[in-house]
């Protein structure tokens, strides 16, 4: 009878547990449109706190914790390829030294490729020895004392231009790229930037992204408040995951970086800070930089720049008939 009465109890119990918990989901939902459509001021006048932090410590003197300032002595590359991934992340990083980011593919033009990191969230000293002993070996890690999380990834950008400014100012281009991506250097090289001309300057150029402006939902993963970024729409700008830039462009970035405010949305903000500079990006081709995916073709992927989502096992799959048959020719 008392067992009985007490199953009673717990269905009770749990089935207002659920009922509640459905309640609050859906009220999450309400908030998230009425946050939308009062572009963030009703949450903003309620004093309601996101869940996400404002903006990235900046500028902040962050230093080098592992740096390779000894890879442009003596020689000025043609194209830097600053990778952005995370610390822990050796498998993609050994996958792109074999794949798209081996400097010998290019020996005569001359790419030098640099992984950009900050500094483990989680199994810090592990990770930090791991990185350190990569290091030594590759001699293509650079990384500050920053956190190495997704809101800190303008942090990382401005490193690599850091970086390109003090360490390889006399290289000609700059690429800089996530990790989960299809690259065609040689296409890059031989169509778009073309060692054979005069190297630009004032140049940016990729996946041109305009009339797009900041979320103003606490919730979103990509919520920026007012407080932050007062406007409602941002300049032009080139799509995170890969984009190219004249090597001056990486110092009047970084200078431009240490007067205004950061915001972490690091596509973004690179486009603030060519609306700052005066410098609107230039446009390309519309076929070279992809913002979304294509599935592999090899007489396709010979004709263009980068594809997004390529994940490393996938780029170690169509490596060889990529790269391993790139004489042979595609009938039109
Ligand atoms: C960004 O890095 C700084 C410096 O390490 C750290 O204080 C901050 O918590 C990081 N931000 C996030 C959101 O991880
Ligand atoms: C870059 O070129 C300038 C002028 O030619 C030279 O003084 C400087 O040492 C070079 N820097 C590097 C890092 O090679
Ligand atoms: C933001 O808006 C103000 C006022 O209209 C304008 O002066 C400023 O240039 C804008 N900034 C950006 C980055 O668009």
């Amino acid at each position: 009878m008392s067992r009985q009465r007490h199953f009673w109890r717990c269905c009770k119990f749990s089935a207002l547990a659920l009922i509640s918990v459905f309640c609050l989901w859906h009220l999450s939902w309400l908030w998230d449109y009425v946050e939308y459509w009062t572009d963030g001021s009703l949450g903003a006048m309620l004093n309601v706190t996101t869940r996400h932090p404002l903006a990235p410590p900046y500028p902040h003197p962050y230093k080098f914790l592992i740096n390779q300032p000894e890879k442009c002595q003596n020689r000025n590359p043609f194209l830097i390829l600053l990778v952005a991934g995370q610390s822990h992340d050796t498998h993609t990083r050994n996958i792109i030294r074999e794949t798209w980011g081996n400097e010998r593919n290019h020996l005569d033009v001359g790419v030098t490729r640099i992984f950009l990191v900050g500094v483990s969230p989680v199994a810090r000293e592990s990770t930090q020895r791991l990185l350190e002993v990569e290091s030594m070996v590759f001699a293509d890690i650079v990384q500050q004392d920053f956190l190495d999380t997704y809101y800190n990834l303008t942090l990382k950008t401005l490193m690599g231009m850091e970086w390109v400014a003090k360490f390889c100012p006399n290289a000609s281009y700059v690429m800089k790229i996530d990790n989960d991506m299809f690259l065609n250097v040689d296409y890059l090289i031989r169509s778009l930037l073309r060692p054979e001309m005069p190297a630009r300057s004032d140049y940016f150029t990729g996946y041109i992204v305009a009339n797009t402006g900041p979320y103003r939902r606490r919730s979103s993963k990509w919520y920026v408040p007012k407080e932050i970024y007062p406007n409602s729409t941002y300049p032009p700008y080139c799509a995170g995951p890969g984009y190219v830039l004249s090597v001056d462009m990486a110092r009047k970035i970084y200078e431009v970086a240490q007067v205004i405010r950061v915001i972490p949305m690091e596509d973004s903000f690179m486009g603030i800070c060519l609306y700052e500079l005066k410098i609107p990006p230039t446009r390309s081709p519309a076929n070279m930089f992809n913002g979304h995916r294509i599935n592999y073709d090899r007489c396709a992927f010979h004709n263009l720049v980068m594809v997004h989502h390529y994940e490393p096992e996938e780029l170690w799959t169509i490596w060889p008939d990529f790269w391993g048959k790139k004489n042979s020719g595609c009938r039109k």
